[in-house]
This record gives C-alpha cells, structure tokens and sequence, in this order.
C-alpha cells in the first residue's frame, strides 16, 4: 500500500477551516470541494495514459490522452458525495460510481447499504472517495467490494486517516495495488472510533444530522 500525506500550507489552510467547529456547513462544503482538487491532483499521478498524437497550429506533436477504460470514481455515500464534484473537475471525463455505506456507531462495523456501479470492473483504476478514514472499515468494504467486481487498483481520497485506520487497511489489503492520499494524517482514534483532533462527523457537517 502506498500513502501519501499532503504537505502544503494551502491544505493544511483549507484543513484548519474546516476542521474549526464554528465553520458552517455552506463554507464545510466548499471547501471539502476545493481540497479535495488539491488532493486529486497528487492522487492522479498514475492515471493510466497513452500516447496520442495531434496537431497544434505549428506541428505535429505527441501528447497523451487519458487511457481506456475511462477511470471510475466512487463517493462512498453520504459524507464523500461532498467530494465528488472536486475530483470530477480535475478529470471530468471519469465515470461516476456510488456505493452507500453507513458504519454502525456502537460495532464500528461498516454496512453497505446502496450500490450503483458497473457490473464488471476488470481492468478499470477506481478512485474512491470518502473524508474520513478513521478504524479504516469502511475503507476496507468498499476497495474489497472493488477488486470482487474485477478493479486492478483502487486509490483512495480522504481528508484525514488515522495511524490506526492506515494499519488496518495495509493488513487487509497486502499484495494488492492500494494508494491512500490524505489531507492529514491525525493523532489517533478515540475511544468511541472519532478521530482526534477531526472535524467531527463529516457527513453531519456536510449535510446536518439525519
Ligand atoms: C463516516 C465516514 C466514513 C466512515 C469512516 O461515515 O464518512 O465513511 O464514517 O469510519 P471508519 O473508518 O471507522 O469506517 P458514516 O458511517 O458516518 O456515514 P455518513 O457518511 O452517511 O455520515
Ligand atoms: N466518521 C466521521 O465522520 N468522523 C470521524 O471522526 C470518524 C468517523
């Protein structure tokens, strides 16, 4: 597995906003959009390319277009639908997945409880994103849920893990192709699985409790 934290004052910037807990949802929202196109050009560093020839009004030259099948990205329902619009605009030819998951508050134990993504994944680079990688369970479910359908490589976009969560994802994915790119890397879990310092509940601060 591969993780790469973000080290740039812009993010952290961004971070220490959103993370404020008198910032209200409408700032929340726009500016998870905006990190999440900082965090998005790191996290596509290897979207796969070919080679593809044009011609400027000078030249002819060779460039590279974005390979096929088309890149598949997928919010994790509710809290990384906030996310979706800022990756879509870096790579806004990129197919659009949704797997709905909800973790259970008291087991941590993550659900799924919505899917609607292609039945067949083979050879398909999916991105899936989701701001808080705290135990790592939800993460695990939905890049598990990925490779059963045939994905090759799954990178995930998180405004902030855990060392605790990143642990956990590493055990269970060994030898497969996982990228986890992050806003932070926070101080720890706590004991009722939040992460500290945080932001809170992503989705309630998106969206409001439901
Ligand atoms: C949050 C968050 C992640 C999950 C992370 O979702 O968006 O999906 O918790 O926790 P984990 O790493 O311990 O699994 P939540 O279950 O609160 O659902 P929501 O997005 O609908 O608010
Ligand atoms: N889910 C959240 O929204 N926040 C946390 O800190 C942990 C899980």
């Amino acid at each position: 597995m591969r993780v790469h934290v973000a080290d740039h004052p812009l993010i952290t910037h961004k971070l220490t906003v959103l993370r404020d807990k008198n910032t209200p949802s409408p700032t929340f929202r726009a500016l998870t959009e905006e990190l999440v196109t900082l965090l998005a050009y790191e996290a596509t560093r290897n979207v796969r390319t070919e080679p593809l020839e044009i011609e400027t009004p000078v030249a002819v030259t060779t460039g590279l277009a974005i390979s096929s099948p088309r890149p598949l990205v997928v919010p994790i329902l509710r809290a990384g639908l906030g996310m979706l619009e800022g990756m879509v605009k870096l790579i806004p030819t990129a197919e659009v997945g949704f797997l709905g998951m909800v973790r259970n508050e008291e087991t941590l134990e993550p659900h799924i409880y919505a899917e609607r993504l292609p039945d067949d994944l083979s050879n398909r680079q999916c991105f899936v994103l989701d701001p808080m990688l705290a135990t790592g369970g939800s993460l695990i479910a939905a890049i598990q849920y990925l490779f059963d359908r045939g994905a090759v490589d799954v990178t995930a976009v998180c405004l902030l893990g855990t060392p605790e969560g990143l642990a956990s994802v590493d055990a269970a994915t060994t030898g497969r192709e996982v990228t986890i790119v992050l806003g932070a890397l926070d101080e720890r879990l706590n004991e009722v699985g939040y992460i500290v310092p945080g932001l809170g509940d992503a989705g309630d601060r998106l969206y409001g409790s439901v």
